[in-house]
């Protein structure tokens, strides 16, 4: 590796060539059995992905938007319901809730953690929502719509304040389902009871992606509900197959939402090395902090003293974002925005009726945030030039930063895949 050598934004050629024979293997058994749909390949990675999260069970679905979709559904979100969530997350979260056709509120995240702001939280279940005396239903104040869930997204790979979530939605009557799409193995240690939790562990029910740029990642989509509610899981069982419990048995309204056989036992391999992955992630993280937190001009990613981020992406912010995204890709850096537009300022969700000023945070983020190369492959000489080249270019920084909005298309997309 020489100086110019260019530093990808992801890559997982490396990773899939050193397990080349186990993964070649799922697919040959796949071709000899023919079982691509169900059966023990997908059952034997449910029951290892519960054990990974520490719940009770797990239905593989297609994707982390079914999983999301599929959760708020079986937890109990009925089509009108309000469920409130962030709009500094991918769309997806968004989608989700609108697929089951309940609407999304939002709240703004905290500034340090991009997460979901509890004390924000707190003040719209406070001010905007009620709890009916009669039913015990909390209903939002305006619209007299019931506000069920709350849906928390554990972002970059660092999850949100659990314990606040469940006192509060202990207090207002609503369901927890996490958004642990960026967050496979990521920790929160619970006050409540005294011990460290993974990531889909603490709500009714939590939804994981297994696009392949996530830190436990497919070749193709797939995603997982867990929980350890028998009711939940049975009920996901059934969307994801048309609604059937048993052959021909349509008892609900039901999808094609299955996870593929081979997925399955791609995903397979691959958990078994997940821990350690996750472990060569957070010390990339430490060595990135170690590097670039000296410059007073970069902002590195703040995690709390109750969690261990599993570093999905490593988001720095900078007042000259796209001017610094510029430099790192003239030499050979590749880097991402995740996200540069809140939701709420998103065109498909302009329906929902927000402004621009309703979640300063969120929007002062997205003009900052930038991803730098984060995956367990990543070199350490690599982190080093990715931010020598960072510092580099906020040293020479002088005067108020005033940038342009950046061209449409501009991020950088790393590989034929976009690593959201
Ligand atoms: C926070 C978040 N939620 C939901 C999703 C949706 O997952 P998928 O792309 O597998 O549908 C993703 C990722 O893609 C995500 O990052």
């Amino acid at each position: 590796m020489t100086a110019n050598t260019p530093v990808p934004f992801l890559d997982l050629v490396t990773q899939h060539r050193r397990m080349e024979t186990e993964l070649v293997a799922v697919f040959s058994d796949a071709l000899r059995s023919a079982r691509f749909i169900g059966g023990p390949a997908v059952e034997k990675f449910e029951t290892n992905f519960a054990a990974f999260c520490t719940t009770r069970f797990c239905a593989g679905v297609a994707s982390g938007t079914d999983a999301l979709r599929f959760a708020l559904i079986a937890a109990g979100v009925n089509p009108g319901d309000g469920v409130i969530t962030v709009p500094n997350t991918f769309a997806a979260t968004v989608e989700a809730i609108l697929q089951a056709g309940a609407s999304p509120a939002f709240v703004d995240v905290d500034e340090k953690s991009c997460n979901m702001d509890m004390e924000r939280l707190a003040h719209y279940l406070d001010t905007r929502c009620m709890l009916e005396k009669s039913s015990g239903r909390l209903v939002h104040r305006e619209s007299g719509r019931p506000v069920t869930a709350v849906l928390p997204v554990h972002l970059y790979g660092q999850m949100v304040d659990m314990d606040a979530i469940l006192d509060l939605a202990e207090q207002y009557n609503l369901l927890v389902i996490e958004d642990a799409c960026q967050a496979h193995g990521a920790e929160h240690f619970s006050r409540r009871e005294n011990r460290w939790k993974k990531a889909g562990s603490l709500g009714d029910a939590a939804a994981f992606s297994f696009y392949p740029g996530k830190n436990l990642g497919g070749c193709g989509d797939g995603g997982a509900v867990v929980t350890s509610d028998a009711r939940i899981a049975r009920t996901v069982t059934m969307l994801r197959e048309h609604g059937q419990a048993e052959k021909h048995y349509h008892d609900i309204h039901g999808y094609t939402g299955r996870l593929d056989a081979i997925m399955a036992g791609l995903l397979d391999v691959k958990l078994a090395h997940l821990e350690e992955w996750n472990q060569v992630r957070r010390r990339h993280a430490q060595h990135y902090r170690r590097l670039l937190g000296a410059s007073e001009s970069v902002g590195t990613p703040d995690e709390a003293p109750w969690a261990r981020s599993v570093y999905h992406l490593y988001v720095i912010r900078s007042a000259r974002r796209d001017a610094l995204q510029r430099h790192l890709h003239q030499r050979g850096i590749a880097s991402g925005l995740h996200y540069p537009i809140p939701l709420h300022l998103q065109k498909a969700y302009g329906s929902l009726g927000y402004k621009e000023g309703d979640f300063p945070v969120s929007e002062r983020l997205a003009k900052e945030i930038l991803s730098l190369p984060m995956y367990p492959e990543l070199h350490s000489e690599q982190i080093a030039r990715v931010s020598e080249e960072v510092i580099h270019f906020s040293e020479s920084q002088t005067g108020p930063a005033t940038e342009a909005p950046p061209p449409r298309g501009h991020e950088h997309r790393g590989s034929a895949i976009f690593p959201i």
